[in-house]
């Protein structure tokens, strides 16, 4: 059975072992049922988007991925530079996904998938958001680790359920905003926002994740950039709202809890100059 939703084809599955890399049928089991990634969800994982043939920006995936690592005390083993190359041979356009359990020992596989059609709409023609609270306080993830904000771990059962309910609103995705009304990040992307031509998102000291996708979009150098807390008051203020992950790229926020924003010329720019970078 694929692990993906209908539609998703596995397309290559490489296993990375301690004595080198095999190449797998997508339809082999590759984990044992005792793993703690199974059991305990303790494995982390890096989604990548396969542009022209190479995984993007492979470098900081794999910088994220060792702090998960290290942050679930996981031991993460060494190949995964040659694994991620391998897994995109002969791939043009797709998802390679990175992945390590815990074990023990730890297993890391690869799998590559087609980027699905929702994707590609989202990116093109925006999504309907609504925000949603994660229930904290935006300093109470930072301050309690265990809580594991920043980290990319296969505990994302709390993530799905989050967009599962803002489909279930009709909407496509959500942003999670802080019990104390700061602007978070959503289930699966960063946010930023646009107010006054600067583009404002919050720093990874609220809890969350660090994304690859912002680092790029802000190494394009094309707008005034200030990162720093963000309420939800100006996220609601704000001129343009977009979602920023490696797949999706610059997504943008075209309808937020009820007020339409269509796609604002500073999204549209960061969005077509960051596809333009990956070819
Ligand atoms: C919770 C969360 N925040 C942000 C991101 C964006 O990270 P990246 O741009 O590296 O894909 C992701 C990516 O999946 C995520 O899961």
């Amino acid at each position: 059975m694929s692990i993906f939703r209908p539609g998703y084809r596995c397309r290559v599955t490489y296993v990375l072992l301690l004595d080198g890399l095999r190449r797998v049928d997508a339809t082999e089991p590759v984990l044992r049922a005792d793993d703690l990634g199974v059991l305990r969800g303790e494995s982390v994982f890096e989604t990548i988007r396969v542009a022209g043939g190479k995984p993007a920006f492979l470098d900081a995936h794999l910088r994220r991925m060792r702090t998960s690592a290290q942050r679930i005390d996981l031991a993460l083993p060494d190949g995964w530079d040659a694994l991620a190359r391998a897994a995109c041979e002969g791939v043009d356009e797709g998802v390679l996904r990175l992945v390590c359990t815990k074990g023990p020992p730890p297993t890391g596989f690869a799998v590559v998938t087609d980027i699905p059609a929702e994707t590609l709409a989202a990116r093109e023609h925006g999504v309907r958001v609504m925000t949603l609270t994660l229930g904290i306080t935006a300093s109470q993830r930072a301050a309690a680790p265990w809580l594991l904000g920043g980290v990319k771990s296969t505990s994302y059962a709390g993530n799905m359920a989050t967009i599962r309910h803002a489909k279930a609103e009709g909407c496509d995705d959500a942003i999670w905003v802080s019990s104390d009304g700061q602007l978070l990040e959503a289930p699966t992307a960063t946010v930023a926002v646009v107010r006054e031509g600067t583009l404002l998102t919050p720093p990874p000291s609220v809890g969350i994740l660090a994304g690859t996708t912002l680092e790029a979009v802000l190494a394009l150098d094309l707008v005034p950039v200030t990162v720093r807390p963000v309420t939800a008051e100006e996220l609601h203020q704000a001129d343009e709202v977009m979602l920023l992950s490696s797949v999706r790229g610059v997504a943008p926020v075209s309808w937020l809890d009820g007020r339409e924003l269509g796609i604002g010329p500073v999204t549209r720019r960061l969005r077509d100059a960051f596809e333009a970078s990956l070819h």
